[in-house]
């Protein structure tokens, strides 16, 4: 059987957790989760969850990553070990840094990093529990956490991932549409101007199906940034 083969769709329409296209994974946002950091968020996105704690702005140590017009972001995203069946070697490693760089790229378009010359602003992405999308569901804390450390921002970066799976498009793909679907495509979207800070593409999509899954995740971070917005306002969202 090939990939092609798993069915993950009914005639219905309906997708094997029993979304419909699209449908976003249930979402709950607690603030403050790190006592000792300046700003922390757990969230859970479906089966999904993480922790997120901010440091800083601090005098950036070593002297040579200073900048001398602005803060650095020193972040790093982790899977704990026991965050998938298979267990994650502790340590960086190939995929873990490049979710990092590509996480620190897009919060750097809304971090108003000029504010803190020679400094260092660092942020832990911790995923506790992985079940696909954890780029999205890291870079989205990541983004409320900065916010609950009273980091000025000219917006929150929500990140979501539609894709393909036995030829249809849907919203926020879950691990066997991940693992067994045609194509995905997380984006990075500030809720308040619907700007682009962040976009990743795996597999193929037509013209026609990326504007779709485009469309899903533009109208999903819209929703979800007003979950961050009342989280941050209540200290929490759906908890
Ligand atoms: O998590 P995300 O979708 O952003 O990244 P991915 O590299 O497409 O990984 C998809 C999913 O595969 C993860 O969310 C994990 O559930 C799983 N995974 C894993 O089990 N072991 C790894 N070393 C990497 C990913």
């Amino acid at each position: 059987m090939g990939y092609g083969d798993v069915q993950m769709i009914d005639e219905n329409g309906i997708r094997v957790d029993g979304r419909k296209a699209g449908d976003v994974r249930p979402i709950s946002i607690e603030l403050g989760v790190v006592p000792v950091a300046d700003g922390s968020c757990r969230m859970t996105w479906g089966t999904n969850e993480v922790i997120v704690a901010v440091y800083g702005p601090m005098e950036a140590h070593p002297r040579k990553i200073q900048r001398q017009d602005r803060a650095v972001l020193d972040v790093r995203y982790n899977m704990a070990p026991f965050s998938t069946s298979d267990r994650i070697r502790p340590g960086f490693n190939r995929r873990s840094r490049e979710i990092s760089k590509v996480t620190s790229d897009a919060l750097e378009s809304v971090v108003l990093l000029e504010l803190y010359p020679r400094s260092k602003i660092r942020v832990e992405i911790e995923i506790i529990c992985a079940e696909a999308g954890t780029r999205c569901v890291g870079l989205t804390a990541a983004s409320v956490a900065l916010a609950d450390a009273g980091i000025p921002m000219t917006d929150l970066v929500v990140s979501v991932a539609s894709g393909k799976i036995n030829g249809v498009v849907v919203c926020d793909l879950n691990k066997s549409e991940d693992n067994y679907g045609e194509a995905d495509l997380p984006m990075g979207i500030l809720p308040n101007s619907g700007e682009l800070s962040f976009l990743q593409m795996d597999g193929d999509l037509s013209q026609e199906e990326f504007q779709e899954a485009w469309d899903y995740n533009m109208e999903a971070a819209m929703v979800i940034g007003g979950y961050c917005a009342e989280a941050l306002k209540n200290g929490g969202y759906n908890l």
